[in-house]
């Protein structure tokens, strides 16, 4: 039989998140802080070294894929590691999580690169809001990216809206009729405790069931999805009139904890077996150099195995991770 990634909870691994850099062209305060010192590039892993990892991980049962940063555009041909990991046996689908600034150019390259998914993180649609939520301007690229991926056939086209109580409440609305319009879905998700600044607090978590309210009585009526992916992040809901679909991430409501199949490999070359982690594997040196696969595949079965039932963000003993999201990679 296959050997898998099972922890000790029966959860089998079977999702990667790659981040291919922390580095991001926008600041958003859910998440970077405003003065931020990035890697020195020589720790991250190359394009061969995170094409060698997924080789090795591919025939322990990960055959999901999803590129994320910091800003993963912001690593020079994006495209060539897409082709790359694409070529790996065993690999079923291959996605990016992108703030989008940087799509519209890229978007055919990646397509013919056999990219299938995108993920486009915007938290308004409002110039000035943007501004505020990212620190930088640049809501008109993210929109042209959003549309661009539209174009060349990426499907689904989603987009992440992270709704903070005082920043951007007043968005849930005018984000669900644009996806609504343009065929996209959106996930609203609720505010993690993992931003650089450690400013995060309970009060300003816009909750799930407060969204649905809004997206109810500004847009109409919605019914929980029938084939629901019980191991998706997004419990999903479909407009009754047929108009499309909703997700909501209610990571701090109702987490998904036990049904998390994810893994993370950030930029720098450690394995994550949790967002919120307080520990990690290294693999960046095993990678560089003549380890072999056996040994790399050993390690990530030892960190998947050492897994602990979920976060505890609801309980006096959480702890937030050191790593901001963008270090860990969404
Ligand atoms: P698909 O299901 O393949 O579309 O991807 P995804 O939804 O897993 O990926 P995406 O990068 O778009 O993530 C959406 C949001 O889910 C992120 O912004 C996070 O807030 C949240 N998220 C992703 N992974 C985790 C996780 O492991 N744990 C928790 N609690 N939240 C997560
Ligand atoms: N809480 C919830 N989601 C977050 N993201 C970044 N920081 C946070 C946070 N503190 C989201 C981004 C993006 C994804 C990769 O992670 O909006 O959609
Ligand atoms: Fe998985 Fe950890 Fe996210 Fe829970 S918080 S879903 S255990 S990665």
């Amino acid at each position: 039989p296959k050997p898998r990634l099972v922890d000790s909870f029966g959860r089998v691994h079977n999702n990667l998140r790659i981040s291919v850099t922390d580095r991001c062209n926008i600041r958003c305060v859910y998440c970077m802080p405003e003065k931020v010192e990035f890697m020195p590039r020589e720790r991250l892993l190359s394009y061969e070294e995170i094409a060698r990892f997924v080789a090795i991980v591919a025939p322990l049962g990960i055959d999901k894929i999803r590129l994320t940063g910091g800003e993963p555009l912001l690593r020079k041909d994006l495209d060539v590691l897409v082709r790359m990991i694409k070529a790996i046996d065993g690999v079923a689908d291959v996605g990016m999580t992108t703030n989008g600034m940087l799509l519209a150019p890229m978007a055919r390259r990646l397509r013919d690169a056999g990219l299938e998914r995108i993920n486009v993180s915007l938290d308004t649609l409002d110039p000035g809001r943007f501004e505020r939520l990212s620190r930088r301007p640049g809501l008109e690229d993210a929109i042209e990216g959003v549309l661009a991926a539209k174009r060349e056939g990426f499907d689904p086209v989603k987009l992440n809206a992270v709704i903070i109580r005082g920043f951007n409440e007043e968005d849930i609305a005018p984000l669900g009729r644009f996806a609504r319009e343009h065929g996209l879905e959106v996930r609203f998700i609720e505010y993690m405790p993992l931003d650089a600044g450690h400013l995060w607090e309970r009060e300003k978590v816009v909750f799930a069931a407060e969204i649905l309210d809004v997206l109810t009585r500004e847009i109409g009526p919605l019914a929980p999805t029938p084939d629901q992916d019980p191991r998706a992040p997004a419990l999903d809901y479909d407009y009754l009139d047929g108009g499309g679909r909703v997700g909501l991430i209610a990571s701090v409501s109702r987490p998904f904890c036990m049904s998390c199949n994810r893994l993370r490999l950030t930029s720098d070359g450690k394995i994550r077996n949790c967002l919120f982690a307080l520990e990690e594997t290294d693999v960046r040196d095993l990678l560089r150099s003549d380890t072999p696969d056996e040994a790399v595949a050993r390690a990530v079965a030892a960190s998947v195995a050492a897994k602990w039932e979920g976060h505890e963000i609801n309980t006096a003993r959480f702890i937030q991770p050191d790593r901001p999201m963008y270090s860990i990679g969404g």
